[in-house]
């Protein structure tokens, strides 16, 4: 037995008492989203979907088929991709609202929110059951019990991101509207199947900061106000996840030093920020996240 009792008492509050694994049985899933947070994310999407709707009412004799074809999503070659290389529709210059810098950046978040919800979905595979990548690769499973902060947090996280994905897919369709807009679905490798637990959490905590910086970095390419709220809510829900996940990337590292007899204060959490959160160019977090899209 370690004396810990010089240390300061570490029990965030947003650590539910069901951490202590060994005590609990999982029973079930953990919700993927909280239902208000659904519900928020149902009523922001048909706001945006309204003021979408409006602006694409003087496109829809162009016809969608045409529209679709021109603007094929090219994200998937074997390259570095760049801002450039995300599609948009430019025929969205209407009089007094151009829409066209705006699809562009949807198009790049959606990008991202389909990688990044991918990579939760191969990664809760690898701390439970397993599974395989969209290749077909065998991802074996840890096994981890659903009820360690880390997993319960990283399965919660993984619907997020889901519904992040889905709601920018739904809102670039415009409801069938301009059916095809949305870049298409990619395949994606991490090598998630040969990683430990404390891996995973670290490319996670990589990839939501990265996706923090991304949308700050992307938030000036629009061009109208349309979704500046839409998309700073997304923000802040990465920032979120960041925290949280370096939270108990914190406390599992403390469990483990004073396990091991060598107890020490918690790593501090990111503040090399200055309270102010870093935007990231859209071309940087391309070339970064590029090396993952494998087809
Ligand atoms: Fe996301
Ligand atoms: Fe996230």
């Amino acid at each position: 037995m370690h004396n810990t009792d010089h240390l300061p008492s570490y029990t965030p509050s947003y650590i539910p008492t069901w951490v202590n694994a060994e005590e609990q049985t999982p029973q079930s899933m953990p919700p993927a989203m909280p239902e208000d947070a659904g519900k928020e994310q149902a009523a922001a999407r048909r706001k945006f979907l309204r003021a979408a709707g409006r602006a694409a009412v003087g496109i829809t004799g162009i016809g969608a088929a045409t529209l679709a074809a021109s603007h094929e999503g090219v994200l998937g070659a074997s390259k570095t991709l760049t801002f450039g290389d995300i599609p948009t529709l430019g025929l969205l210059a209407l009089p007094g609202l151009n829409l066209k810098a705006d699809v562009k950046v949807l198009n790049y978040a959606l990008a991202l929110e389909d990688l990044e919800s991918e990579l939760y979905r191969q990664c809760v595979a690898r701390l439970t059951g397993g599974g395989y990548t969209q290749q077909g690769v065998s991802i074996p499973g840890l096994n981890l019990s659903h009820y360690l902060p880390d997993v319960y947090h990283i399965m919660q996280f993984a619907g997020v991101e889901a519904a992040h994905r889905e709601f920018l897919r739904g809102a670039l369709k415009l409801d069938g509207l301009i059916p095809g807009l949305g870049i298409h679905p990619k395949k994606y490798q991490f090598g998630v199947e040969n990683m430990s637990r404390e891996q995973i959490l670290a490319m996670l905590i990589d990839v939501e900061a990265t996706g923090t910086m991304a949308y700050l970095g992307a938030i000036p390419f629009f061009r109208t106000k349309i979704f500046l709220t839409t998309a700073a809510g997304i923000l802040g829900t990465e920032a979120r996840h960041t925290a949280a996940l370096q939270a108990i990337q914190n406390r599992l590292l403390m469990d483990k030093l004073i396990a091991d007899g060598t107890p020490a204060p918690p790593a501090p959490l990111a503040t090399t920020n200055n309270g102010i959160d870093t935007p990231m160019d859209p071309d940087a977090v391309l070339a970064k996240v590029s090396p993952f899209i494998v087809g």
